[in-house]
């Protein structure tokens, strides 16, 4: 397991619905956090380690240690926001790429805990962009869609180096090409 970068076709897959917690998905999520904490990131969805499931991890501490702020989240929705904030966000499948972002201040969120029970959270502030960044990841949207005209136009750059790593990364055989991508995140899903 590894986390892709943009454009790899996992991040614009609409994650599908867990219907059963087993040992395997048990397994990924501790990679999952594993990855997360490695890259010094706050949040990892699924489809950001090319599994297309409706699955997040979340520390919003960012501190491995702090066991306390660990969570895992299946079948996520967003039920309400207020408000809006602008601030900067970034991705761990955008190395180095740092916008800003208008998002809701507060959200109340629906979600399974790993134990099938039916959560509620509500979160403000730093914790409320995480949610909202994770659960875009979840339906194929990422951070740079939700960009302004200028936020666009200062990560072209980036985005087509990233563009120009991931070809290079095809061509070597460190990624496989774009249909075998598909035919495998095709197979995960008619899987379970
Ligand atoms: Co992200």
């Amino acid at each position: 397991m590894k986390i892709v970068h943009y454009p790899h076709p996992a991040l614009r897959c609409q994650a599908k619905p867990i219907s059963s917690i087993d040992k395997k998905i048990k397994l990924q999520i501790g990679e999952m956090f594993d990855l997360m904490y490695e890259a010094k990131g706050l949040g990892l969805a699924a489809t950001q380690v090319a599994l297309p499931f409706q699955l997040l991890v979340m520390n919003v501490s960012g501190d491995p240690d702090k066991k306390e702020h660990e969570f895992v989240y299946i079948n996520p929705t967003l039920v309400e926001r207020k408000g809006t904030m602008d601030g900067e966000e970034g991705c761990l499948s955008f190395p180095g790429l740092f916008q800003k972002v208008r998002r809701a201040k507060t959200i109340k969120i629906h979600a399974y805990n790993l134990l099938g029970e039916k959560v509620e959270v509500v979160a403000s502030d730093l914790a409320s962009r995480a949610w909202q960044h994770e659960i875009d990841h979840l339906n194929g949207v990422l951070f740079v869609d939700k960009l302004g005209i200028i936020g666009k136009l200062a990560s072209r750059g980036a985005l087509k180096e990233l563009e120009e790593e991931f070809k290079y990364a095809q061509q070597r055989g460190d990624i496989p090409p774009e249909t075998e991508i598909k035919a495998l995140i095709d197979s995960l899903l008619s899987e379970s």
